[in-house]
C-alpha cells in the first residue's frame, strides 16, 4: 500500500505546484469594440420563399468607438450562413484581424450562431500571433442597423 499512496501523494504536489505557477491560459483580456457591417456585403441568395441556406460573405470593422470615425482595431472577415429554418439564426464561421494597437497582426478564430435579437454568444476556438492557442467567448447585440456593440473575452497563455 506504501507505493500507491505515494504516487498519489506526489500527484497531488506536481498538480498542487503547476496551479501555483498558473495554468496554460493565465491571461486574460476583454475588448469592448464596436462592429460596423461593410457595404456593400456579398451574398448568396437561393431566392426561395424563406432565407434558409442563403449564404453572406463579410468583411466588417471593429472600432474602438460607436462613432463612425473613431478608430479600427480589427477586421471580421468571413461568412454567415441562414442554417436555420426559422430564418432567425445564421451560423458564422470568421476571422478577426487585428490591423492597429497593440495586438496587431494578431488573429482569432471565431464559430457561433449570430441572432437576429438579443445577444449573440460565440466561441472563439482559436487564435495567431499573440493570441495563439487563445481560448474564449464574443457576446454582440445590435445597437443600430448594422451596428453591433461587441464584446471580447479571451484567455491565453
Ligand atoms: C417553402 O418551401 C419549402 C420547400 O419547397 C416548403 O417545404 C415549405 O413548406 C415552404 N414554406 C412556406 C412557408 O411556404
Ligand atoms: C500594423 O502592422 C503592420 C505590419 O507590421 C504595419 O504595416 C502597420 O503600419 C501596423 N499598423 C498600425 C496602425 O500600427
Amino acid at each position: 500500500m506504501e507505493s500507491p499512496n505515494l504516487l498519489l501523494l506526489l500527484l497531488l504536489l506536481a498538480v498542487a505546484a503547476f496551479a501555483a505557477t498558473g495554468d496554460a491560459y493565465g491571461k486574460f483580456r476583454h475588448l469592448h469594440l464596436y462592429s460596423r457591417n461593410s457595404e456593400p456585403a456579398r451574398s448568396v441568395d437561393l431566392h426561395r420563399n424563406n432565407s434558409f441556406g442563403n449564404i453572406l460573405a463579410f468583411d466588417n470593422v471593429l472600432q474602438e468607438g460607436p462613432d463612425p470615425s473613431s478608430r479600427v482595431i480589427a477586421r471580421p472577415q468571413g461568412m454567415a450562413v441562414i442554417a436555420d429554418l426559422t430564418g432567425a439564426n445564421a451560423f458564422t464561421a470568421y476571422t478577426i484581424t487585428f490591423i492597429a494597437g497593440e495586438f496587431n497582426g494578431s488573429s482569432l478564430s471565431v464559430l457561433g450562431l449570430t441572432t437576429m435579437t438579443g445577444v449573440s454568444d460565440r466561441s472563439i476556438v482559436g487564435g495567431t500571433g499573440y493570441f495563439r492557442t487563445a481560448r474564449g467567448y464574443i457576446l454582440s447585440q445590435n445597437i443600430d442597423v448594422g451596428m453591433e456593440d461587441y464584446n471580447i473575452y479571451i484567455t491565453f497563455s
